[in-house]
């Protein structure tokens, strides 16, 4: 019994996120996951419609019940007594579910969860309405004087319902997922989908985009500077200027500024950078795949490009094969899938309209819905074929994404959003990071960069800005920063933050494979952690990083932070200091101080950083026990790029550490190589 449900209303559309990318009730691992009762949703109270603009479910729900999900949700973490109108944009400016990656799934805090299978801008209603009459007068409300009050949510009365709105669709399928808990209906959701993403080693590591016109000498001679300086970094991302034409795509090297594409790329891995190209899914008429992708094109032209239909094999195929043959097998370890949002309301023509034609039959609005995890999926293969791992960015995903090893992003840059996608992602199978760029201080820049290194990808995404923010942070001026007088300050700072992240990477590498194999999100809101605690409901700023620590973001200009520590308890990660939990604390978080708690009975494993990533890195590692409880941790140990995992060729390394005993290491496993090497055992108390 995998607890998961299917309810079928009506006659459901050919093409939704299920008929593409499959929707797994069988995957073995979900039988890993605890037992529940029965559908936690009462079936029967489900009331489906159909009307005139297509279909409506109406979910009775109870009063207490808060909701969490619908994806990259930027502007809200708990969507309780909201709407959400999950339309696919680039410029989400408002809390109204535009979003790069909207799903159409949610959770509840009874510890279930719903996914509605559709690729239309479904709306949701997460009980913000009321039909039933009301057998008395209203609840007494005063006149209001001014607009906080007057706008202020309304206690409801009457049945509370969620209501879904699906337009177009005469039917649709609807699947719940048993928790007991709200973690569990999650990791269901996420095997349900094929599991969540084993990104190789290197892609843990630290990532350096550079500036869009950069030339080849440009980028050598920062690459270079990158490793002279000792600042750790693991991939080389080449932004638009690779290409001959990039608004649309040619995805051919713009030989003019990169006249020898193969000794870049040789030069780059021989000094152990992992390329990273920059495209987007609009094909451009003097690429070499205009011609071939033409029968497979939307009616609309986005940048003048055609927009291929990915839902067709014949056309997927044609993009991964010239993929692999002429980038991926020659050096080329992942991309940056650029654009697939795009926005048609504030920028046009950034996007094709809802009411395009596909040759497949899909129109504009599903093509919105499905493209980003499309794109993704024909660019994986390239690396899969042969037998490879990838780590990339993307600009859009949407329901059932959690296999797919790409991490959302975004121009925006509103920091308070940023944390928040760290927050809210991994409620619905999506992984995001809030990167970096250019900077009005060095404050802010290393409070950026603090959050960086706590997300899937820590990318500096120094497309605008021709020099490390490091070297020459930008001052708000955009393209024209200064170089800093006193290089080695700003730089040492960066780089013992870079370092932190390094040594984290066999921590994060066993929370990646716990996403994989479990449906674990790697990067959690409090509430996954600690459903029973209702004060964590609305914390948008703090988040778990799998499952020792939790990261308390400290923003620009905040001189102190304030931040509630659920649980029992929790310690400094740099101080040692000792907090209880279910309390509230405030700091004092002059000189960028950052604020990370490890939980407490943990067992930490903590790498001598190095500089990136190679194929026969052995980590030293300190093994650390916060209190002195009995704790354990696990290690992930393979060749940490191919696919020979999925073989066995990996080991499981379990750690325990028991009160008055000696630290135990069991390893068992089919890799036979040898990833770490445990330096020493201590305990913080
Ligand atoms: C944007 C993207 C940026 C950068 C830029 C280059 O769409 O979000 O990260 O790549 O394009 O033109």
């Amino acid at each position: 019994m995998n607890y998961i449900w299917k309810l079928t209303f009506g006659t459901p559309e050919n093409t939704t996120p299920c008929s593409l990318f499959g929707g797994q009730m069988d995957s073995p691992a979900l039988a890993s996951l605890p037992q529940v009762e029965e559908n936690p949703l009462d079936a029967e109270g489900i009331v489906f419609r159909r009307t005139a603009r297509g279909c409506t479910l109406t979910i009775p729900v109870e009063e207490s019940e808060a909701f969490f999900g619908t994806g990259l949700q930027l502007k809200s973490v708990n969507q309780t007594g909201l709407k959400k109108h999950l339309r696919v944009n680039s410029d989400p400016v408002a809390d109204t579910g535009d979003s790069h990656a909207p799903v159409p799934f949610y959770v509840s805090s009874r510890g279930y969860g719903v996914y509605v299978d559709t690729a239309r801008y479904a709306s949701f209603y997460f009980a913000s309405h009321t039909t039933q009459a009301l057998s008395g007068p209203s609840p007494a409300r005063k006149v209001a004087d001014n607009t906080e009050e007057l706008y202020a949510a309304s206690q409801l009365s009457g049945k509370r319902h969620v209501l879904i709105d699906i337009p177009a669709a005469t039917g649709v399928e609807l699947y719940v997922f048993g928790g007991p808990d709200m973690l569990s209906a999650v990791q269901r959701y996420n095997l349900f989908s094929g599991g969540g993403v084993l990104p190789p080693l290197w892609g843990l590591g630290m990532w350096y985009r550079s500036y869009t016109r950069a030339k080849a000498e440009d980028v050598q001679r920062q690459a270079a500077m990158i490793r002279e300086d000792h600042m750790p970094c693991d991939v080389f991302g080449l932004e638009p200027g690779w290409q001959t034409h990039a608004y649309s795509c040619t995805y051919r090297w713009n030989t003019e500024g990169f006249p020898d594409p193969q000794g870049l790329l040789d030069f780059f891995n021989a000094a152990g950078f992992r390329v990273n190209l920059w495209e987007h899914i609009f094909v451009d008429g003097d690429s070499p795949l205009y011609e071939p992708l033409l029968p497979y094109a939307g009616d609309y032209r986005v940048w003048n490009g055609l927009v291929p239909d990915y839902s067709l094999p014949q056309a997927a195929k044609l993009y991964t094969a010239y993929h692999k043959a002429e980038l991926v097998d020659r050096g080329v370890s992942g991309f940056k899938l650029d654009e697939c949002d795009g926005s048609d309301f504030i920028h046009t023509p950034w996007t094709f309209p809802e009411a395009s034609e596909f040759p497949s039959g899909l129109d504009g609005e599903q093509m919105h819905c499905l493209l980003g995890t499309l794109y993704m999926r024909a660019n994986q293969e390239a690396f899969e074929e042969g037998g490879r791992r990838t780590y990339g960015a993307v600009r859009s995903a949407g329901a059932l994404a959690a296999p797919y090893p790409y991490v959302l992003y975004s121009d925006l840059y509103d920091i308070h959003d940023y944390i928040r996608g760290m927050v809210v992602a991994g409620y619905s199978g999506l992984l995001w990071t809030p990167e970096v760029r250019q900077c009005a201080s060095e404050e802010e820049l290393i409070r950026r960069l603090q959050a960086v290194v706590f997300s899937p990808l820590a990318q500096i995404d120094a497309w605008m800005i021709p020099n490390p923010p490091w070297l020459q942070y930008d001052e708000g001026k955009n393209h024209a920063g200064v170089f800093l007088e006193d290089r080695e300050r700003l730089t040492g700072i960066c780089r013992r933050l870079f370092e932190l992240r390094m040594s984290l990477i066999p921590y994060l590498y066993a929370a990646f494979y716990a996403y994989k194999t479990t449906g674990k999100p790697p990067f959690r809101a409090l509430p996954l952690d600690f459903p029973d605690d209702v004060q964590v409901r609305d914390i948008e700023d703090s988040y778990m990083v799998g499952d020792s620590l939790l990261f308390v973001p400290v923003f620009p200009g905040q001189e102190r932070r304030k931040a509630y520590l659920p649980g029992d308890g929790w310690y400094d990660y740099f101080t040692g200091e000792h907090y209880a939990g279910g309390q509230s604390y405030e700091w004092d978080t002059a000189d960028n101080r950052m604020l990370l708690f490890v939980r407490e009975g943990s067992l930490l494993p903590i790498a001598e950083p190095v500089e990136f990533v190679r194929p026969d890195t052995v980590f030293s590692l300190r093994m650390v026990r916060f209190g002195h409880a009995d704790a354990a941790c696990s290690l992930i140990e393979d060749d940490g790029e191919s696919l020979a995992y999925r073989e066995g060729a990996l080991n499981r390394i379990a750690v325990e550490w028991k009160e008055g005993a000696e630290p135990s290491v069991r390893k068992e496993g089919g890799y036979a190589g040898q990833r770490y090497a445990i330096r020493e055992f201590v305990t913080i108390d």
